[in-house]
């Protein structure tokens, strides 16, 4: 018997065929959103809670945590949680030779956007609780520690296993730079010694952040 194929005659609609609306709305976002800001709510949409920021950090919030790491020693510079290179960006534009800069991001999508985005820096896919594992033979070789990583959020075990990665590759002294949503923080919940020696308030970012800047290792 002959089959006949029955095709519709009714006009296709944007919020037809699979997925319907919503993917009528994540076309539409993908077309609207620049190409950071995309990136990060499909971050935000695998794991809101290692991501910890509803947006990436302002350029404000990025210059003045560069400013605080260039002033700061003269081994790599490890950037902790890069995101979308925001702070990676303006490490450059401060004047750090993209050898001496090594970023960590644990999100698969994003890193392999900041290797992209600066191919002559180092780009290390993976947890910073395997610091000095994800280092090799950098780890003997750091000075600075500049931290977008949501220690908030991130559950008290994984806080303690960057304390101690941390602990295995930063020299006494050495400064650890970390901002926060929380304005009246200025301690960070470790077992390793850590002192505050300046803070600042950045309030266009959205939402106002504070830059913590630490010495670590000295109590
Ligand atoms: C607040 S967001 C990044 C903000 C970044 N400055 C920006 O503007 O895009 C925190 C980043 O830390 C990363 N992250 C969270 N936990 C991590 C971990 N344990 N190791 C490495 N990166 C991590 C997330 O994937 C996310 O990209």
């Amino acid at each position: 018997m002959q089959r006949t194929a029955i095709t519709s005659t009714r006009p296709e609609r944007a919020t037809d065929g699979p997925g319907g609306w919503r993917a009528f709305l994540a076309r539409l976002l993908a077309r609207l959103l620049p190409t950071d800001l995309r990136l990060f709510a499909r971050a935000i949409c695998s794991g809101p809670q290692a991501v910890g920021a509803a947006c990436p950090s302002s350029k404000r919030l990025a210059d003045y945590m560069a400013a605080q790491a260039v002033a700061a020693g003269d081994g790599h510079i490890v950037e902790l949680g890069a995101g979308t290179g925001v702070v990676t960006a303006s490490l450059l534009a401060h004047g750090v030779p993209p050898k001496r800069l090594v970023v960590v991001e644990k999100s698969a999508l994003l890193a392999a956007h900041l290797r992209r985005r600066f191919p002559d820096v180092t780009v290390l896919e993976g947890d910073a609780a395997d610091l000095a594992t994800l280092l090799t033979w950098r780890a003997q070789h750091v000075s600075t520690v500049v931290s977008s990583l949501p220690l908030k959020s991130l559950p008290k075990d994984t806080v303690d296993q960057i304390g101690r990665a941390l602990d295995a590759v930063l020299p006494r002294g050495a400064t650890f730079i970390q901002f926060t949503y929380s304005l009246r923080c200025r301690a960070i919940d470790w077992a390793q010694d850590v002192t505050c020696l300046r803070s600042h308030t950045v309030w266009r970012n959205l939402p106002p952040a504070r830059v913590n800047i630490f010495a670590w290792g000295v109590s």
